[in-house]
């Protein structure tokens, strides 16, 4: 079964997310397992410092090495296999590809960074792989980590339900989906398309691909196969 162990200052950004929604019925249900680890509680000395000034002067603090590789050995010792994504502006954009890989490893280790980012030493020790959720920066990590474990646990078997599969959502490798419509059936004075009250489930299901295709080509084209 796939285990998240996320390395993070604020756990709960993290916990909480994940106590709602579907994907915290997935975890509830054991689909897969989320830990949290704290730095913090690797750090030494009265004020538990976790970060200090970067060499050569620059803006925010950055998160040091030792406290960062403690925690990491930490998770090690139960996953000496674990897989290590540091979540960061420079990484590969991540995308639903991605996540279907990452849905099939044992255990994935995320590192949220904090301020102005974390010493280059732990990165070249310790990261596998590095992921960027988007062309903008983040404060921290702790989002860009909530989307990459959603995204990926969404291809775990049964995490969605039983009448829904990753596979035909929108992205999921094949672009957009069709729209929805759901009751009334005419709102606003506008109705919906007939062929959904047809009950004919194979025009209704080529419709959806049709459009599905459509949509794809006008609102995103550079994700039309
Ligand atoms: Cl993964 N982290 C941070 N801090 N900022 C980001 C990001 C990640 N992806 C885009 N911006």
């Amino acid at each position: 079964m796939l285990s998240f162990s996320v390395v993070t200052l604020f756990p709960q950004m993290i916990v909480s997310h994940f106590s709602e929604g579907i994907i915290g019925q997935a975890l509830k249900k054991g689909l897969f397992n989320l830990e949290t680890k704290n730095p913090r509680d690797h750090a030494l000395g009265v004020h538990k410092t976790v970060d200090d000034r970067p060499f050569g002067g620059g803006d925010g603090m950055v998160m040091l090495a030792e406290t960062l590789s403690a925690t990491i050995e930490e998770i090690k010792k139960s996953n000496p296999d674990t897989h290590v994504i540091y979540l960061t502006p420079h990484g590969k954009p991540w995308s639903a590809v991605e996540a279907k890989l990452l849905s099939e490893k044992k255990h994935v280790t995320l590192i949220s960074g904090r301020y102005g980012g974390i010493d280059q030493r732990f990165i070249n020790k310790y990261v596998d792989q590095e992921f960027s959720i988007g062309d903008y920066v983040l404060s921290g990590g702790e989002i860009a980590a909530l989307v990459v474990i959603d995204s990926t646990a969404r291809f775990i078997e049964g995490a969605l339900g039983n009448n829904s599969s990753a596979a035909s959502d929108s992205f999921s490798l094949n672009g957009l989906e069709a729209p929805l419509f759901t009751r009334p059936e005419v709102w606003d004075d506008v109705g919906i398309p007939e062929i959904l009250k047809s009950g004919h489930h194979q025009n209704i299901s080529l419709w959806k691909n049709q459009m599905g295709e459509l949509i794809t080509l006008i609102k995103r084209p550079d994700l039309a196969a």
